[in-house]
């Protein structure tokens, strides 16, 4: 049974077969007297095993030596950093009035919710001049328009509103203006204040 030969080319003498499953068992691999039978590993974990490594030096080559993958972390944050600064500018505003309905119906928002209450929802003018006719004190350019209500009136009771409006929000409120308000027909229009302006 037992041939505990150590010499290297009569290895299969090393082994012991158990007497139970009749397969072998490791040799020098002893507690207790418990025995360890010599099993292969499974096979799909073998091919698993050298699947993981041919992927490897495949994932290296290409990474390494033919730099043809966006995971190099360089490579990767310039392409982060490229789509931030196309982002960006989006998020500035020009001084162009607005046309689209979702700009109109975002401008009228405000414009009901914080301006009619001294210009009228209809823009005839109460505290505050009528905004449907061709006279204005302070221009109607966007910039004008936009300075007014950035920086108000105050000594004449026109609010700032720098911090309670975004500058999108401004534009859109100007953009409801000059769109919808300007040339309409208020209820009951206030006397015009300003200077014509064609
Ligand atoms: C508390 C009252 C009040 C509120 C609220 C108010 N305004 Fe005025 N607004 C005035 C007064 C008063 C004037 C006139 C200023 C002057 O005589 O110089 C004015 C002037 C203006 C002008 C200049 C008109 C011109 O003839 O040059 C614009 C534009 C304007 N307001 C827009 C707005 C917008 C937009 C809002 C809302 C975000 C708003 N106002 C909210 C009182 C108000």
């Amino acid at each position: 049974m037992t041939t505990e030969d150590n010499t290297p080319n009569n290895k299969k003498e090393e082994y012991e077969i158990d007497t139970l499953t009749n397969k072998r068992l490791l040799s020098n691999h002893e507690y207790d007297g418990i025995r360890e039978l010599d099993n292969d590993l499974p096979p799909w974990w073998k091919w698993l095993f050298i699947l993981c490594i041919v992927f490897a030096i495949f994932y290296m080559v290409r990474l390494w030596v033919f730099r043809s993958d966006d995971l190099i972390q360089k490579k990767e944050f310039d392409n982060e950093m490229a789509n931030v600064k196309t982002v960006k500018p989006t998020e500035t505003f020009e001084m162009v009035l607005l046309t689209d309905n979702v700009s109109l119906e975002a401008g009228k928002e405000t414009w009901l919710k914080i301006c009619a209450v001294c210009h009228l929802a209809d823009g005839g003018g109460l505290v505050g001049p009528n905004m449907t006719d061709n006279y204005w004190i302070h221009g109607n350019t966007v910039e004008n328009m936009f300075a007014t209500i950035t920086n108000g009136v105050i000594e004449k009771g026109m609010i700032p509103y720098k911090d309670q409006l975004s500058p999108k929000q401004r534009i859109e409120v100007i953009s409801y203006i000059q769109e919808v308000l300007v040339g309409s027909t208020p209820a009951v229009p206030k006397e015009p204040q300003g200077e014509l302006v064609e």
